[in-house]
């Protein structure tokens, strides 16, 4: 239960309070590089976005996955105007209205289960918002990151990771396999946006970008 309040995607928020504020302190402090700036934020969701698409549309999930991927996506796509308002907080633009139609085209497209459609939308956000990917990628797969990779993992994301439960509608697929069958920079993308905090650390994700950087080496290397 400690580690439980770490991965908030699925929206369980207000269960995880509790918990999260006793394990908050087995934590490092955010640190100022923190994988939590809008931008990246912001890029980052987009590139799972585009990910989810493609396994949506792929033979790779079961019925049940997809269902769950595609409310993700939903979702995703309910908030992103919101995330881009605050992405550009700093310099208010008008084309965030252009940015509203292309989200209600991939929500429309997504209706009718037009998966060309979907990607095309995915891809013009992509390309809008590239994914910066400093200080994450390349891998650190020196000896002494993997092996705190591996403690991180082992503390904090292997008790729900490891053996997923299949039967839910939108697992914690197992990060090792995960990170066999995307790119490197679209699981960077799940791994900034995958973990959440808490209250405390403002919801942002807790690890710094040098322990992502570890824990892809070590997702991809290890089996
Ligand atoms: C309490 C259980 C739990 C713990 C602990 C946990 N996760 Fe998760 N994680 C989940 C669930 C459930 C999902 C799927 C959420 C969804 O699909 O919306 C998820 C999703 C993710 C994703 C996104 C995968 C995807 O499908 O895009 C990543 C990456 C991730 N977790 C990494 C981690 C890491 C790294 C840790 C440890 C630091 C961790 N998680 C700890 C339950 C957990």
């Amino acid at each position: 239960m400690a580690a439980s309040y770490l991965c908030l995607r699925a929206g369980v928020l207000a269960a995880s309070i509790a918990a999260g504020a006793a394990a908050f302190f087995l934590l490092p402090v955010k640190p100022a590089d923190a994988a939590g700036d809008d931008a990246r934020q912001l890029a980052a969701e987009i590139t799972v976005m585009k990910g989810d698409g493609r396994r949506i549309f792929s033979a790779a999930l079961s019925k049940r996955h997809r269902g769950g991927a595609e409310a993700r996506l939903r979702g995703s796509l309910a908030v992103l105007p919101l995330l881009i308002r605050a992405a550009r907080d700093k310099s208010p633009s008008p084309a965030a209205t252009e940015e509203n139609g292309r989200v209600e085209r991939i929500l429309r497209a997504l209706d009718k289960n037009d998966g060309a459609a979907v990607m095309e939308g995915l891809g013009e956000l992509a390309a809008a918002y590239p994914f910066d990917t400093t200080g994450l990628l390349p891998p650190d797969n020196r000896p002494a990151a993997l092996r705190s990779a591996k403690s991180l993992d082992k503390a904090y994301c292997a008790s729900c990771h490891e053996v997923p439960d299949l039967t839910a509608v939108r697992p914690a697929w197992n990060l090792f396999k995960l990170a066999q069958t995307i790119p490197p920079a679209e699981l960077a993308a799940r791994l900034v946006i995958g973990v959440r905090g808490d209250r405390l650390t403002g919801l942002d994700n807790p690890l710094r970008n040098s322990e992502i950087s570890a824990l892809i080496a070590y997702y991809i290397k290890v089996r």
